[in-house]
């Protein structure tokens, strides 16, 4: 299958492992063409987000209060937005995405934080998605971020739902990191629900 060069490069770039900070400055730098570039790639993660919030959502999802994290340009608010949600919040590290995502008008707030640096807004509660890529090149980024989400739990902030691995996620750049030569790799989908505050004692 035919993916351009430049699409090829740019992607494999960002998926090339660097450290967080430089991480989030090739998002920087990719912010403008994100969208075009993973629609090249078949990047289903939005959709397959989207479809398993409203699986666990209570209808009506219209006041269901969601954090989208590591939000990006909006892909997963653009979904859930098709679905009747309209009480979305998103974080994400790289302002340049952050950008992006305003510029939706689909959000209530979005917020910059670095995950794994940074308390996530305890605000608007509710649940949070993440969804993240099992590649090879990702495997350790993804048990950095599993290591954030578990700590939450443990710390009795936020309730695991979900972790949902998925196949054909989006397009392999390389042979190397295609599942079994089937030329895509997987990924995950988290979804979590905020643990209500536990009343004051009394005395
Ligand atoms: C592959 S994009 C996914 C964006 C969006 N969820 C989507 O499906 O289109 C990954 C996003 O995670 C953000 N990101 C990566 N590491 C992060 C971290 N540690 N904290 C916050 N955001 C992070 C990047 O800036 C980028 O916007």
């Amino acid at each position: 299958m035919w993916l351009p060069a430049a699409v090829r490069e740019r992607v494999a770039a960002v998926h090339g492992g660097a450290a967080l900070p430089e991480r989030l400055r090739q998002y920087d730098g990719w912010a403008a063409r994100y969208e075009q570039d993973v629609a090249a790639l078949e990047y289903r993660a939005p959709h397959l987000a989207a479809a398993s919030l409203s699986f666990v959502f209570p209808a009506p999802p219209a006041g269901a209060r969601l954090l989208d994290v590591a939000c990006g340009t909006g892909l997963v608010a653009r979904e859930l937005h098709r679905r009747g949600f309209r009480c979305l919040h998103g974080v994400d590290g790289s302002a340049g995405m952050l950008e992006q995502a305003r510029s939706t008008g689909l959000y209530r707030q979005l917020q910059r934080c670095v995950l794994g640096q940074e308390p996530l807004p305890v605000p608007p509660g509710g649940f949070l998605c993440l969804t993240t890529r099992s590649n090879p090149s990702n495997l350790q980024y993804k048990a950095e971020l599993e290591a954030v989400l578990e700590k939450l739990e443990r710390q009795g902030a936020w309730q695991k739902v979900l972790a949902q691995e998925v196949e054909r996620w989006e397009r392999a750049t390389s042979e190397e990191e295609s599942t079994q030569g089937t030329g895509y790799i997987s990924g995950v989908v988290y979804i979590y629900r905020k643990c209500p505050v536990p009343p004051l004692e009394e005395g």
